[in-house]
């Protein structure tokens, strides 16, 4: 045995993975991120950790920035088997046939990040997840992005500011009831068109987080925007379930222990970036950013918070009230 080792050392060959004979599998990871976002820093930490944890069995291929899918593009393609792992917004799933995570998008269901936790950390969370597998994918993890700010090219001090004007949104219908509860017109439009969509005058606003509003560059298209911290954006890491299941379990293990791993790193990572965007546009300048005064957040609040019953038939009036015992409330107007 050590002459063979010695022979295939004097080959060149000693570095070589114990595998190296096997083929690599390639996971493309597809998102609509900016390259410089969290979700692709998340994505490479993840990449490092699943090639390393896997010996070079795996290799991720990162796709940034819709540069393979734009946000529904992306799901069919997940499905179809054409690429092995996204992470979308959980406002997305509901086109699929899959509307219960829209309860993520309920206005104030969360007062912060503690809360959040105790359900993308908890069991319902992770039946949540479970129910992506009657669409043929697998739920992995849970990644942050924040929570949402209002923004349009005019001062937003209360509900009554929104009326009549049109707003950017994700396919759900959560955050579709929402705008209408404002008085607004929600525009469902892929995240790749946003920018645009504001900057042409094809809608007058929009909702995001600050490190989205950051990346997209839509603060430069934005006058105004008010920190109501009104609802959650989240990611869920997901897979095609064939794909998943079919992997050696050696490798299934190596890769859900990278993600793992990521999930920590990932959502501090959006919590700073959130941060320092905010710093970031507040000091360019283009965009007014308003604090609301406690009144004004029970007027916002007053305004939102009928959505929970108006939706209670679309995502479960049972799940509405689990997330409710985990949190430990039902948000109340002040
Ligand atoms: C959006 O469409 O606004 C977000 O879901 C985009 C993202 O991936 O953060």
């Amino acid at each position: 045995m050590r002459a063979i080792l010695l022979a295939m050392a004097a080959l060149g060959l000693a570095a070589l993975p114990v595998s190296a004979a096997e083929p690599q599998i390639v996971i493309k990871f597809s998102h609509v991120a900016a390259p410089q976002a969290h979700k692709s820093l998340a994505s490479e930490h993840f990449k490092k950790l699943a090639e390393a944890y896997t010996q070079g069995r795996v290799r991720i291929e990162l796709y940034p920035n819709s540069q393979l899918y734009k946000d529904k593009e992306e799901l069919e393609a997940l499905q179809l088997g054409a690429v092995q792992m996204l992470a979308p917004s959980v406002s997305k799933f509901g086109p699929l046939g899959i509307k219960a995570f829209e309860v993520f998008d309920l206005p104030y269901i969360f007062a912060g990040y503690d809360e959040l936790a105790k359900v993308t950390e908890g069991d319902v969370g992770r039946e949540l997840l479970g129910k992506l597998e009657s669409k043929g994918l697998i739920g992995l993890a849970y990644w942050n992005n924040g929570f949402k700010i209002l923004s349009a090219n005019s001062q937003l001090l209360g509900p009554d500011d929104v009326l009549g004007l049109k707003m950017r949104i994700q396919a759900s219908k959560v955050i579709e009831a929402q705008m209408w509860a404002l008085g607004a017109l929600p525009q469902v439009m892929a995240f790749s068109e946003a920018y645009q969509a504001l900057s042409s005058g094809v809608v007058d606003g929009t909702e995001n987080t600050p490190a989205n509003m950051y990346n997209q560059k839509m603060f430069e298209v934005q006058k105004h925007a008010t920190l109501t911290n009104h609802g959650y954006l989240g990611y869920a890491v997901i897979s095609n379930a064939k794909f998943w299941k079919g992997l050696p379990p050696d490798i299934r293990a190596a890769l859900e222990r990278a993600i793992a791993e990521t999930t920590p790193v990932a959502n501090k990572l959006a919590r700073d970036e959130n941060e320092t965007a905010m710093a970031e546009m507040k000091a360019s300048g283009r965009t007014v950013f308003h604090e609301p005064t406690p009144e004004e957040i029970a007027a916002w609040r007053a305004a939102l918070l009928p959505v929970h019953d108006e939706m209670a038939n679309r995502v479960g009036r049972d799940l509405i009230d689990r997330i409710y015992a985990a949190t430990g409330h039902k948000p109340a107007t002040q």
